[in-house]
């Protein structure tokens, strides 16, 4: 089938090559002339394992095409609108300006029949808002919510756990399903639950999830405030109530919380929505979930600073890790960042490495100093803080040898990642998050 993707950021892009890959002719579509350079060289213009391949493999079998002229969408049977919808400037709302634009743009290249599927994040009632125009050119909307993963993005897209797509009512509806069950049909076929709905739900299963994760984190991370004050194991608290199969240990690793992308601005927009529309209490305890996730990077501060007794300044303190999680070079509201750049503004001489996002934290930036290489990052520090839960820390890092480089055997493990009693025969003193 034909496709065009509109939009080849994160999603966009991954999703181009993941339907090329499947067997769709797609051209993807941005305005962005290095990122569309970029792309139709087969070089992804960001770190997510699989990509490079899918991506060479497409460019290279003619399926998977880049451009910044819209007119290339006309022709395809569906096109995805893969935009962002970034927190507002000076407010908590969803910004839609790209949505908005992406849609203008690509009306004048739709035909009857057409359909037009939205993958964007935006606030319930959008796609209503949006129909009317797209059904003028005889095209049909549909919103196809996407719930990838940054670091697993490939996988997620090609077998997602679930395809939920949200349809007018009435046989265009059906068809559009139809349609869409067809771009996704190795995933279907292989038994993903394919869940049709109308547009209201569609838009509300994607805030929900990511609210719903959100809110697990930050009940953890609540446990681990509890926890340090009452000398309890917050690792060993989430081990246990995670063998309840109703509770499950996933997403509830404590520490210094989530970020990136998606979580803290679709938290905060869905209050802003629910709020316009005269249901801000049903979603208060959003509010709460935002301020725990906060508090948590001040207290991993606060770890590193009561463990050099308040002196740091000057202090060398090895920061590992400045993506927003493992996997990913994304550094969009990145906690391990965020907890750097306050120690640097306490006066603490701080190295941050990472072994994908260095370039990307270096230029958000440049008051840091960075250590490509960890040797260098640990050598004379004074404490170390783990960030970013990298293998290259979690598993790989030998606490023996570690020791032997730095000036003092001091570390705080910001995602409780790291085998404490291993660290604690190694010499250091070791500071979890929520754990004695
Ligand atoms: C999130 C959702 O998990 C995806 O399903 C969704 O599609 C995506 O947002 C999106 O809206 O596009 P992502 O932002 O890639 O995906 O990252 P997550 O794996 O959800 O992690 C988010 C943050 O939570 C990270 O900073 C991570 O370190 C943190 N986290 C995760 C914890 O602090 N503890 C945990 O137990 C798990």
């Amino acid at each position: 089938m034909r496709l065009s993707v509109i939009g080849c950021g994160y999603l966009g892009a991954v999703h181009s090559a993941a339907m090329a890959s499947i067997g769709h002719d797609v051209i993807g579509i941005d305005v962005d002339e290095r990122k569309i350079a970029s792309l139709s060289n087969g070089h992804a213009p960001f770190f997510e394992p699989g990509l490079q391949a899918i991506l060479s493999e497409g460019i290279s079998s003619g399926n998977l095409r880049f451009t910044t002229d819209m007119a290339a969408a006309s022709g395809a049977a569906v096109h995805f609108i893969g935009v962002g919808t970034p927190q507002q400037r000076g407010g908590n709302a969803a910004d839609l300006s790209f949505v908005n634009a992406a849609i203008d743009a690509l009306l004048p290249h739709l035909s009857p029949g057409d359909i037009v599927a939205g993958k964007s994040t935006v606030p319930v009632g959008t796609a209503q808002g949006l129909a009317a125009r797209v059904a003028s050119t005889g095209a049909t909307l549909v919103w196809n919510p996407e719930f990838l993963r940054e670091g697993w993005a490939v996988q997620d897209t090609i077998l997602p756990d679930r395809l939920v797509a949200g349809v007018p009512s009435g046989d265009e509806g059906r068809r559009a399903a139809d349609i869409l069950r067809a771009v996704y049909h190795p995933s279907v076929a292989s038994g993903t639950p394919f869940i049709v709905t109308d547009y209201a739900t569609a838009e509300l299963v994607k805030v929900a999830a990511n609210a719903f994760l959100a809110t697990k984190i930050s009940f953890i991370n609540a446990m681990a405030e509890i926890a340090e004050v009452t000398g309890a194991d917050v690792t060993q608290l989430a081990d246990a109530i995670g063998h309840d199969a109703r509770i499950g240990r996933r997403f509830l690793g404590a520490g210094i919380g989530f970020g990136g992308g998606c979580l803290p601005k679709d938290i905060r927009a869905f209050s802003a929505r629910a709020e316009e529309l005269g249901r801000g209490e049903s979603v208060a305890f959003l509010r709460e979930v935002d301020a725990i996730n906060l508090r948590r990077r001040d207290r991993a501060v606060e770890l590193v600073v009561d463990a050099l007794d308040g002196q740091v300044l000057d202090k060398k303190i090895a920061v590992l890790g400045a993506a927003f999680k493992p996997h990913s070079d994304d550094i969009r509201d990145s906690p391990a960042l965020d907890v750097a750049v306050r120690l640097r503004g306490l006066g603490a001489d701080v190295v941050v490495t990472d072994p994908a996002a260095i370039d990307n934290a270096a230029h958000a930036h440049p008051q840091l100093s960075f250590a490509r290489d960890l040797d260098d990052a640990l050598t004379d520090a004074d404490a170390v803080i783990v960030v970013t839960e990298w293998d290259a820390y979690r598993r790989d890092l030998d606490p023996a040898r570690s020791a032997s480089l730095v000036a003092n055997a001091i570390v705080v493990d910001g995602r409780n990642c790291l085998d404490a009693a291993a660290w604690r025969a190694a010499g250091w003193t070791y500071f979890g998050m929520g754990r004695p």
